[in-house]
């Protein structure tokens, strides 16, 4: 049986003290969840050492936004994965699309990300997804096939049980626009199929999560396609009760 998911991706937002104030007002709603389904939430870096105690102890998984391709050094600016593991970081979102499109990280700089995070025993949620324009065209199957080949193909079995995936197709994120629960599903069978030709039975347990402007209205009907095992939400996710109750749409 895959695991059941919902994770909240803050981005760019809430000050510390509002970060406190939401992580508190999940911790205190989890109970409403049902058991099942595992709550991670992704703050921002400033957050993370803080909130990471208080939301573990409740049960709730906790996540960074990104981590450093490199293991440490001459890198002004940068996070690394070991540094979010030693305070407690379980998950790092990487390649999320906003990351691809506004950072400028690459496949090849992924796979880079995702070993250092596998490599201090992080577990990387990678992020794949088409624009609208190659959805328009058709080639959305190929773009995610790619991304997949170029990331997470090259991975070892071992390290390959350790990766989340999330398909979010960027035209849904933050726009309002969600795909169709046929159209996720149509998709999350053929990442699994594509996943399943390298790792062959592996791909059955690996949690699919879906994102892009998912909340409690279409959550349920996204949620009961067989090949959707989740969401990674962003907006529904800066209200405790609504993404308590997009874990509840399961
Ligand atoms: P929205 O839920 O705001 O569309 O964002 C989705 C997302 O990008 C999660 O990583």
């Amino acid at each position: 049986m895959r695991k059941k998911m919902v994770a909240g991706n803050w981005k760019m937002n809430t000050t510390f003290q509002e970060g406190e104030t939401l992580a508190g007002a999940i911790v205190g709603k989890k109970g409403e969840a049902p058991g099942d389904v595992l709550l991670i939430v992704a703050p921002p870096f400033t957050h993370l050492s803080a909130l990471a105690p208080p939301l573990k102890a409740a049960g709730v998984g906790v996540a960074a936004q990104n981590c450093a391709a490199e293991a440490q050094g001459a890198y002004t600016g940068e996070v690394s994965a070991r540094m979010l593991a030693s305070i407690g970081v379980q998950y790092c979102i990487i390649g999320h699309s906003e990351r691809r499109e506004y950072y400028g990280e690459t496949n090849a700089v992924l796979l880079k990300k995702v070993r250092q995070a596998l490599d201090v025993g992080l577990h990387p949620i990678f992020c794949i997804g088409e624009v609208l324009a190659e959805r328009e065209a058709g080639r959305h199957f190929d773009v995610v096939r790619t991304q997949l080949e170029d990331a997470i193909l090259p991975l070892s079995p071992a390290d390959f049980e350790r990766i989340i995936i999330a398909y979010e197709p960027v035209w849904a994120i933050g726009t309002g626009k969600t795909a169709t629960a046929g159209q996720a599903q149509e998709i999350h069978a053929y990442i699994r199929n594509v996943l399943a030709a390298k790792f062959g039975a592996l791909a059955h347990d690996t949690v699919l999560l879906y994102g892009g402007s998912c909340k409690p209205s279409n959550a349920g009907e996204l949620f009961a396609q067989p090949d959707v095992d989740g969401g990674l939400i962003g907006g529904a996710s800066l209200v405790a009760d609504d993404f308590i109750a997009i874990a509840n749409a399961f």
